[in-house]
């Protein structure tokens, strides 16, 4: 069988480590467009996804980032008759627009922050009145990571409707501990994958402006069965039954006082949270996958190692903001030499040399039999790495070690 990941991040390379482990009988891997840590597992095919597809043969497609979920690759797909993993671009509205996803929840009944939604900052000053400090104010569209402000008090929102153009959401702050829940759904049923939880902010101690994620971990005990059970009645199966959705559903979440309440629906799988569930994941993804293309997850599991697994993501100097690349990466092998694995996410191949072309360069991933092992596993690993400007999180999964 014949299994193509779109995508070229650290998500994406996770997938094909993880699938090209399978132990189904013939799976070859395919990377459209891949990068050179996917090249290590698998074949890369350059060109638009569908093309690529049709020319490798593949039997089954796995979408990682949004972009094409939201153009409709998957539609695409379909209309081909090709087995794919993902949401159509009808569904893919959940992510991409803050204000669809926001109305979505309230008439679905699924639990998350009061809110208003505004055209203007005319109007969102008038809303402002109608909540307290600190408040959250969300961009509408897509806004890689950047379109969410909290304001502490009003000169701090006065700030945000300065940035923040058009159309956005309102709403009240929430306290708790954030979660990152991912299901995989075939339109009908869907299956939790483990839960983990992303580091957002660029420095230690959540410091510092929001990031694409800086880090991210798994573990038995982010989330108890019994919450994973309400997360799924309360929030995945209304999303799939309303939606017919199919494919990765994340929502993040924060843990409050009353339950669980979700910040923001994506349409995929997360990155970097993708790369510790990969590395985490005991079953063979293949079935799973399969099963969720064809519509016929029901009664499927996966099953997980019970040792945690933590990501420390290394990053171009600068990022999230502004970041220079071409710096040559050492170290790779020496970090992968006592079962760590790097994802690679912003990196690429010139004259045979690996150096970096983005700001998340590279996914630094290990398990351990506990968390402060899993953690200290990664840092090691992380040591023996060095590109000029690399910065990272010297805390992922802190928190969870001492909880
Ligand atoms: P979002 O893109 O909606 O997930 O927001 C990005 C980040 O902002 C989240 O990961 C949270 O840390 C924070 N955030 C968003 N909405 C809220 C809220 N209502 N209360 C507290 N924090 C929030
Ligand atoms: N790590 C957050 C995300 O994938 O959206």
């Amino acid at each position: 069988m014949k299994i193509l990941v779109i995508g070229s991040g650290g998500r994406e390379h996770a997938l094909c480590w993880k699938l090209a482990q399978s132990k189904q009988a013939g799976i070859e891997v395919f990377a459209n467009p891949g990068n050179p840590g996917m090249a290590k597992v698998a074949t890369c095919v350059p060109g638009e996804p569908l093309a690529a597809a049709e020319a490798v043969g593949a039997d089954l497609t796995v979408v990682g980032p949004e972009a094409p979920l939201v153009a409709g690759v998957v539609d695409a797909f379909r209309a081909r008759g090709r087995k794919i993993v993902g949401p159509t671009a009808s569904a893919a509205r959940l992510e991409g627009s803050k204000i669809f996803a926001k109305n979505f929840f309230v008439q679905s009944g699924i639990p998350t922050a009061r809110y208003e939604t505004v055209d203007d900052a005319s109007h969102a000053r008038l809303a402002l009145g109608r909540f307290g400090y600190p408040v959250v104010l969300k961009a509408d569209g897509l806004a890689a990571g950047k379109g969410v402000i909290i304001a502490q008090n009003a000169e701090e929102a006065e700030a945000a409707l300065g940035t923040l153009k058009g159309p956005m959401v309102i709403e009240e702050f929430l306290r708790g501990e954030e979660v990152s829940f991912i299901a995989l759904c075939d339109g009908k049923d869907a299956v939790p994958l483990a839960a983990t939880q992303d580091h957002k902010a660029v420095f230690d101690g959540d410091r510092g402006p929001n990031t694409g994620g800086m880090g991210a971990y798994s573990a038995a005990n982010i989330l108890s069965d019994a919450d994973t059970r309400m997360v799924m009645e309360r929030v995945i199966y209304p999303t799939v039954q309303a939606m017919d959705f199919s494919g990765f559903l994340y929502a993040g979440l924060m843990m409050t006082a009353d339950g669980p309440k979700v910040l923001e629906f994506n349409v995929r799988l997360g990155d970097p949270e993708t790369q510790p569930l990969m590395h985490r994941m005991k079953s063979d993804f293949v079935p799973a996958l399969l099963a969720a293309a064809e519509g016929r997850l029901a009664g499927q599991t996966l099953e997980w190692n019970p040792g945690p697994s933590v990501c420390v993501v290394l990053a171009s100097a600068g990022y999230p903001g502004a970041y220079e690349t071409g710096k040559e990466i050492t170290g790779v092998e020496a970090a992968e030499a006592h079962g760590a694995v790097v994802f690679q996410a912003g990196t690429r191949m010139l004259h045979g040399r690996l150096e970096t072309s983005g700001g998340r360069v590279l996914g630094v991933t290990a398990s351990g039999l506990d968390l402060p092992a899993a953690i200290a596993a990664s840092y090691e690993a992380v040591g023996k790495i060095a590109f000029n400007g690399m910065h990272y999180r010297q805390d992922i999964a802190a928190k969870g070690a001492v909880r």
